[in-house]
């Protein structure tokens, strides 16, 4: 059995993969190692009534007796200890939810159900590092992969809806904080069917404008507004978020000589840990709606097309649907009145799971089976 150590296991990402390792299985096929960076010599979790005292992350002799390793500590415990440990020899595989090594050209992204030529070919390579991509990167791809695989897309424009786990476990609670201040504000002026919509207005936005509103994670409130920004400037006004759509999109699929182009706005809206986006393609060629709707409904078992009606759509294509599931949901597909060729289509995943947990957890099963 593989000796596999586990490193930020605990933290959102770490949780979700191990809860997805026991609900698959999965450590009955591995020899888990628990690492900590900050408790040492505690006792680990418990797998089938086994716990062993976690060991030190930072230990690279430790490190090294690993056959794989799967880290969801970050990118900063990537940056310090990676290189060390690969300066010391370790042979082993590398498997890291963090963005640090993501575009080094001896690093592969993972999305399995999109990529798996790309992930074979580089195993028979020797290639040693795998690397989660970006969440609303992979959960574009697992939405219309399809279209890509069959090079139908000349360019492709994304909005993006992106929920506050994208942020941080931190961010998701302060959004809920903010949340209960807007409405506890309101909340007399609510209670009292006579009272003016306006005043309620009023105290809420005032509420939000107020200095102690709570907004030490985002900067800024986010209940009952939006941020149009997501991490730092990359270049001309682009957002990395919004850089990284064509950059890993293109690395994912193996093409990143010949780049689809990709652009458009990532925006953080109020939800907890659904992204959604909306796409407009532009197709090579003219190609029949029905047709467009069987490839994206065959590209992988996750992927439900909703019908493009209000019913359906206002049902099924939120993250009030998806949430906390597997599938993505892919709707709103119609030919857009610019011309034959331009289509819209709105997806909705859940962004730790496809977007973050899920591709790394197969990776590891595709190193031990
Ligand atoms: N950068 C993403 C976001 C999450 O801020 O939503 C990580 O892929």
């Amino acid at each position: 059995m593989k000796r596999v150590g586990f490193v930020g296991w605990r933290g959102m990402v770490g949780s979700v993969l191990m809860q997805r390792m026991h609900e698959e299985n999965d450590f009955s096929l591995i020899e888990p190692v628990f690492f900590s960076t900050s408790q040492v010599g505690e006792a680990g979790p418990d797998i089938s009534g086994k716990s062993t005292p976690l060991k030190d992350a930072y230990d690279i002799t430790l490190l090294q007796e690993m056959d794989i390793i799967v880290s969801c500590q970050g990118g900063d415990y990537t940056n310090d200890i990676f290189k060390k440990l690969r300066a010391s020899g370790w042979q082993g595989y590398w498997i890291d939810a963090a963005s640090a090594l993501r575009m080094d050209d001896d690093a592969v992204i993972i999305l399995d159900p999109v990529n798996r030529s790309v992930i074979n070919e580089a195993l028979n390579k020797g290639v040693k590092n795998y690397i989660g991509g970006n969440c609303t990167v992979s959960l574009m791809l697992m939405a219309v992969g399809g279209l890509f695989e069959r090079d139908m897309i000349e360019w492709a424009s994304v909005m993006t809806y992106q929920a506050a786990s994208g942020a941080g476990a931190k961010n998701m609670r302060e959004l809920l904080q903010q949340m209960g201040e807007t409405h506890a504000v309101a909340k007399d002026l609510l209670d009292d069917p006579a009272s003016s919509i306006l005043d309620i207005d009023r105290k809420v936005v005032e509420k939000m404008r107020d200095e102690d509103f709570p907004a030490q994670n985002f900067g800024v409130p986010l209940a009952g507004s939006l941020i149009p920004w997501i991490d730092r400037e990359v270049t001309h006004g682009q957002s990395r978020e919004e850089w990284k759509g064509q950059a890993e999109t293109n690395k994912i699929l193996g093409h990143a000589d010949h780049p689809v182009p990709i652009d458009g706005i990532c925006v953080r809206i109020g939800t907890m840990r659904c992204h959604s986006q909306a796409l407009t393609v532009k197709l090579k060629k003219d190609v029949p709606l029905e047709e467009i709707e069987k490839i994206i409904a065959a590209s992988n078992q996750w992927v439900h097309v909703i019908p493009n009606e209000k019913e359906a759509s206002a049902k099924e294509l939120t993250p009030v649907a998806v949430t906390g599931k597997l599938d993505i949901h892919v709707g709103r597909i119609r030919k857009l009145n610019i011309g034959n060729e331009y289509i819209s289509i709105f997806t909705v995943g859940d962004q730790l799971l496809w977007g973050a947990a899920e591709p790394l957890r197969r990776m590891l099963r595709i190193l031990v089976e």
